[in-house]
């Protein structure tokens, strides 16, 4: 293991730990939907968007408490994302973090409900932040930024146009639309709202959301490679998924020599704008390289 591979499995079970501290009690009448709700949030995956958040606000200087229920949040909105994503009626997908998709397991009425509840209680753990900081307007301006990069005009808004034109041709302009949105938004909302968090300024906060962008086309670009090459045992979801269901996705439109290298050249350019940032970033240079030639 690298000094690096070390770092990442340390600081990925902190910030699971941090994640899980938010997670509701399972009791009450509502005890089902809690239970969907959790199951799908400890079923695995890599954390990488509470971690990002974690990591842009150490970069910043951050050193309290108040980006801990963000991240926990990010992590909710993800998730809710995928549930519903893999809905019969979205992508028809059975096998999600290595378990039984959210719908599968609870049916399909609890996993709306899963969905949904995970989208408000994001909410209502991001708010906890206000108890945890002695800068509110900052907290603020994360909680608009989280529901604009998950809603209508963010994650939403890419998933609409994703589910819509599918299987329908493409063009590379509605591809980019729905990439900068169904996964960009909620790459770029984790890493600005650590820079805010860590009163980070207007033009740094913007630099990193571009930086964020490129992430987010460069993961998506290697999900749709990774959904041709690889298997369902090492990344815990069905592959082929997009070609059994009709999809346009980057590799179909332009082919997969093309596909890897924008996965390289984005990745490149991230890590370009990272270096205009100031602190320290080594590991999430590290982190960013590694998305290219990620496996799962
Ligand atoms: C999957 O995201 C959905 C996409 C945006 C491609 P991740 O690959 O981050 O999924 P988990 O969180 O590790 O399960
Ligand atoms: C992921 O797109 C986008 C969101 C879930 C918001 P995909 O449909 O390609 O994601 P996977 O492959 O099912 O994880
Ligand atoms: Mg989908
Ligand atoms: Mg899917
Ligand atoms: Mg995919």
């Amino acid at each position: 293991m690298t000094e690096f591979d070390e770092w990442l499995k340390k600081t990925t079970a902190e910030t699971e730990k941090t994640v899980y501290a938010y997670l509701p009690a399972e009791e009450g009448w509502q005890k089902t939907v809690l239970s969907a709700m959790n199951y799908s949030m400890k079923a695995g995956g890599k954390r990488l968007r509470p971690l990002f958040l974690k990591e842009v606000y150490r970069m910043f200087g951050g050193s309290g408490r108040e980006a801990e229920p963000f991240m926990a949040a990010i992590e909710m909105i993800h998730t809710f994302s995928l549930i519903h994503d893999d809905l019969p009626c979205m992508d028809n997908d059975r096998l999600r973090r290595g378990l039984p998709t959210a719908w599968v397991a609870y049916g399909y009425d609890m996993a709306v409900l899963a969905g949904d509840g995970l989208a408000i209680y994001a909410f209502e753990t991001a708010a906890k932040a206000f108890a945890l900081t002695d800068r509110p307007e900052r907290v603020a301006e994360s909680i608009g930024l989280l529901a604009q990069k998950s809603g209508i005009y963010g994650m939403i808004g890419g998933q609409t146009a994703d589910v819509e034109l599918t299987g329908k041709p493409l063009d590379g302009e509605q591809l980019d639309f729905i990439y900068r949105l169904k996964t960009g938004a909620l790459l770029e909302a984790p890493m600005m709202i650590g820079a805010i968090l860590a009163g980070a300024s207007e033009e740094q906060v913007r630099t990193v959301e571009r930086m964020a962008s490129c992430v987010g086309y460069a993961f998506q670009i290697q999900d749709d490679i990774l959904d041709l090459t690889s298997t369902q045992d090492v990344l815990g979801k069905p592959v082929l998924s997009d070609e059994k269901n009709n999809k346009t996705t980057y590799v179909s439109l332009y082919g997969m020599e093309k596909a890897r290298q924008e996965v390289e050249a984005l990745s490149a350019e991230a890590a370009g704008l990272l270096e205009t940032l100031p602190g320290e970033h080594e590991h999430l240079r590290q982190l960013i390289g590694m998305l290219v030639t990620r496996q799962k």
